[in-house]
């Protein structure tokens, strides 16, 4: 007799040992389908193999299954694998299915690059390499910093692209740079600084990773020149976009790096830069990384989803040596390590040039489409200040008193499915709150930016007559 291992799959039923085997059976099937355990479409184990996992006769679960079927929930015929239903008896009992959310036609909201755009290809020739050379080693479990693979491959770009000094041994491999804000914040509290300044605008999910590891967030004043110098009181850390502050899109002014070094030099302050943009400067080449002032001062943080995409949830750190076992202890408690296989693939990429290649063409995408957005605006918006450098895939149009103000725009853009940022949320301090639309130009799809940027023209122009 041949087993049919093309049925076989798992189950989980819980059937009487004594009594009516059959009528138990049903009854466990039911249930399981009633509440949703089972879902819709999913394919049962055939009768052979059920029956022998059960150990009931074969015959048993071909009438269990004849019944159900005649009740409406299972599918049965000759030759087919046995389904659960998709009728109104199978769904009774279920929870309704979520709302699918309203998707905008045109998204234009910040945080997202553009996702179409990541190199499958290159990927994939990546993953195929790193597999075929990977020790069986690397698929265990690994140091709670990351493979050594991909802290050599980051130490050497981070020191080429970024003016990074970067000892791979300081080096930890983040989930995405959620984590590992979350776990300089516990890190930097065990050392003794339960109180660190943030800047003011900030991304307002940032402020909370930091308060939920039970730290105080201290406002620190942004201007176009970027954070300003002035450190709160008793901050014990400043945590810092200085390439391309977000959302205002500075860059930290070459007087304020020097003084913000020199307070964490006099106080044993540490200063935590997140480069989350650094690859993409139009104008000119990036701006070396802080870090690179003072590797003993600073925690350089970097991450894939900007220059790839967010859902590899990649992300690195560069620690000064203090701070690097506080740093492992908390990475260790979170999750072990972060999931090698990206980890050996990204390596791949960047030690055969793939990563450097995708970076220089999305910026020249990038760099067109900001390009195009500061014409549309300059066009239809003339009574919006564009804000930043020429850096990033988002840019703020300041609306300046008399424009129509941020909630009007979004509200708006909403109205015609065009999803917007504002900087509302973002502030934290009881300073001025400045009014702008926060507009991600690198979210759409390369063929759908222009429809994007039409759509968002009619947006914006609402305020032609309304010009102060
Ligand atoms: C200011 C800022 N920092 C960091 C990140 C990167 O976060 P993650 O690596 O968790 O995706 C983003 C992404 O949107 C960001 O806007």
């Amino acid at each position: 007799m041949t087993d049919d291992w093309a049925g076989s799959r798992d189950l989980h039923v819980e059937v009487a040992a004594r009594g009516r085997r059959r009528a138990g059976l049903e009854r466990a099937l039911r249930d399981a389908i009633r509440a949703g355990r089972l879902h819709a479409g999913e394919r049962l184990p055939s009768t052979r193999a059920l029956s022998r996992d059960l150990g009931v006769a074969r015959g048993t679960v071909a009438d269990a299954y004849g019944q159900l079927a005649a009740e409406g929930y299972l599918t049965t015929s000759q030759g087919a694998p046995t389904r659960v239903a998709s009728t109104p008896a199978a769904r009774q009992g279920r929870l309704a299915p979520a709302a699918r959310p309203n998707e905008p036609r045109f998204d234009l909201r910040p945080g997202l690059p553009d996702v179409s755009s990541f190199p499958r290809r290159a990927w994939l020739r990546a993953l195929r390499s790193a597999l075929a050379t990977a020790p069986d080693s690397a698929l265990g479990i690994s140091d709670p910093r990351g493979r050594p693979e991909l802290r050599q491959a980051l130490a050497t770009y981070l020191g080429r692209a970024r003016g990074v000094l970067a000892d791979p041994a300081a080096i930890v491999v983040c989930t995405g740079y959620i984590q590992a804000l979350g776990l300089v914040a516990r890190a930097l509290k065990t050392t003794g600084r339960p109180v660190i300044a943030m800047e003011d605008p900030c991304l307002e999910l940032h402020r909370n990773i930091v308060e939920s590891a039970g730290i105080e967030v201290l406002p620190l004043p942004v201007d176009e020149g970027g954070a300003r110098p002035e450190v709160p009181d008793g901050a014990g850390a400043v945590v810092l976009t200085p390439a391309h502050q977000y959302p205002l899109g500075g860059t930290l002014a070459p007087e304020r790096r020097t003084a913000l070094v020199r307070w964490a030099r006099e106080t044993g302050g540490v200063l935590v830069e997140d480069d989350y943009d650094g690859e993409f400067r139009y104008d000119r080449q990036p701006v070396g990384a802080l870090q690179g002032l003072d590797p003993a001062r600073v925690v350089y943080a970097g991450t894939a989803s900007k220059a790839l995409v967010p859902g590899l949830r990649l992300a690195w750190l560069v620690l000064p040596a203090d701070l690097i076992e506080p740093v492992v202890d908390v990475k260790r408690l979170a999750d072990y390590h972060s999931a090698v296989l990206d980890q050996l693939v990204l390596a791949d990429l960047i030690g055969s040039g793939g990563f450097d290649r995708h970076v220089r063409r999305m910026r020249n995408r990038y760099r067109a489409r900001r390009d195009r957005l500061l014409a549309m605006l300059a066009d239809r918006a003339p009574y919006g200040r564009p804000l930043g450098v020429a850096a990033g895939l988002h840019l703020v149009l300041e609306l300046p008193d008399g424009a129509p103000s941020e909630a009007e725009l979004v509200e708006r853009g909403a109205r015609r499915s065009v999803a917007l940022g504002s900087l509302a949320a973002h502030w934290h301090g009881s300073g001025p709150r400045r009014e702008g639309l926060v507009i991600g130009y690198g979210r759409p799809p390369e063929h759908a930016f222009g429809a994007s940027l039409a759509a968002l023209s009619d947006v914006v122009a609402v305020a032609e007559d309304r010009q102060p």
